[in-house]
């Protein structure tokens, strides 16, 4: 393993930071010209074969390609058309809460500024983002397409997918996928909730409200064969059931639900070492926080804070995860050999076969700016680069 693979700055010094020229040692004069003719009717004949050989097998391996053991890094298929880099950017925001707000939490009038700058300021363009929030009323949603549209409102470029838990439309909280027209076109979208009824508005097992993922299928426009899902979702505080519950749901309606891979964020009120998680990585869904070489990892390592300064907890609930044959951009060859060992496939998926998703960054965002907590959570970020290897 070279020295630099490892070293986010590749060096940009020449061997031992002398510069390479022209030397001596180089120079054509060391072959006898003497000695080449006597050897050259024995190797002439080879060489030109070699050379053709080499012509063919180039010729061939661009038109039909197929995977050089050893030489090939990346993936064995050409790219079909433009790959496309996404950033998934997820919070849970803390609801409106004017009525009982905790003794250091202060009102979404003054919150939101931070909040909505947050996710502006890291979804600018020069990618694909989706905004995926929790503990969202409908007065905070229209907030937040109205600050990231500046004032257009629901003409602008930001829409969202989404609809309110507790009775399917508007009341209680969205977990809403928020993207810009311009990068995709929506192709499906719905919400579950939780429970033994996913399809209408129910609480689930020993929840103690009613919680729902948002499930959108999105296409992009840079290149329309790249097509994904993104669920998004808040699981219950309370109910230890429902939360083991809520991630076998997941997993199925991941499998059964269409044949693109897919991403899930959110709030999974679960930390690393609990049984929801566990059944989520077992089904082969990758945490962007693990998958990401730890050197490479930006921001904080907890995810939830509370609004006390002084008592801040040092918890990880929220998450990004994404297809189980995700790969980290910075990785070692011993690191790539673990990747592959490793790959869970629980359902047997082909989609590692026509995508290639690639994680390029990760980080867990401040939230605590002029003095107080413009949520209780801190925003989490993934950057992924995404190609279509092939067609079905
Ligand atoms: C999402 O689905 C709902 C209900 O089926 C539909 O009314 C809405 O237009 C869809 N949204 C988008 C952006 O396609």
């Amino acid at each position: 393993m070279q020295p630099d693979e490892r070293t986010p700055l590749v060096s940009l010094h020449h061997r031992n930071g002398k510069p390479s020229s022209s030397s001596s040692s180089l120079s054509v004069g060391n072959f006898s010209p003497r000695a080449s003719s006597s050897y050259s009717k024995l190797f002439r004949p080879i060489i030109t074969a070699l050379a053709l050989l080499s012509i063919l097998l180039y010729t061939f391996h661009s038109r039909y390609p197929f995977p050089i053991p050893f030489l090939s890094r990346q993936s064995a298929y050409p790219s079909l058309g433009p790959s496309l880099t996404l950033r998934l950017y997820t919070n849970n925001i803390r609801f409106d809460n004017f009525q009982h707000p905790d003794r250091h939490e202060k009102p979404w009038s003054k919150r939101r500024v931070q909040s909505i700058n947050s996710m502006e300021f890291n979804t600018i363009s020069g990618h694909a983002n989706v905004i995926c929030l929790q503990e969202v009323l409908s007065n905070q949603l229209t907030d937040i397409i109205r600050g990231l549209n500046e004032g257009l409102g629901v003409d602008g470029e930001w829409h969202y997918c989404g609809v309110g838990r507790t009775d399917g439309v508007a009341q209680g909280e969205f977990a809403p996928v928020i993207y810009k027209k311009s990068d995709f076109i929506v192709l499906e979208n719905a919400t579950f909730w939780l429970s033994d009824t996913p399809a209408v508005p129910s609480k689930g097992w020993d929840a103690a409200l009613e919680r729902i993922v948002t499930m959108v299928t999105l296409q992009s426009r840079v290149n329309p064969l790249i097509k994904f899902n993104v669920f998004n979702t808040h699981y219950d505080h309370r109910g230890k059931v429902a939360r083991r519950k809520s991630s076998q749901l997941i997993v199925d309606k991941m499998k059964h639900y269409n044949s693109y891979p897919s991403f899930l964020c959110g709030d999974f009120n679960t930390e690393p070492s609990d049984e929801p998680y566990r059944i989520l990585t077992e089904a082969g869904f990758k945490d962007g926080r693990i998958t990401i070489d730890s050197k490479f990892a930006y921001g904080h390592e907890s995810t939830f804070t509370g609004f006390d300064l002084d008592k801040e907890p040092d918890s990880i609930i929220d998450y990004i995860w994404s297809p189980y044959f995700t790969k980290s951009a910075q990785r070692s060859r011993e690191k790539e050999v673990e990747e592959k060992n490793q790959m869970i496939n629980y359902y047997n998926l082909d989609h590692h076969e026509y995508y290639d998703i690639v994680l390029k960054s990760f980080g867990i965002l401040g939230n605590f700016f002029h003095g107080f907590y413009f949520s209780d959570h801190r925003p989490v970020v993934a950057t992924y680069e995404l190609t279509r290897t092939r067609l079905i």
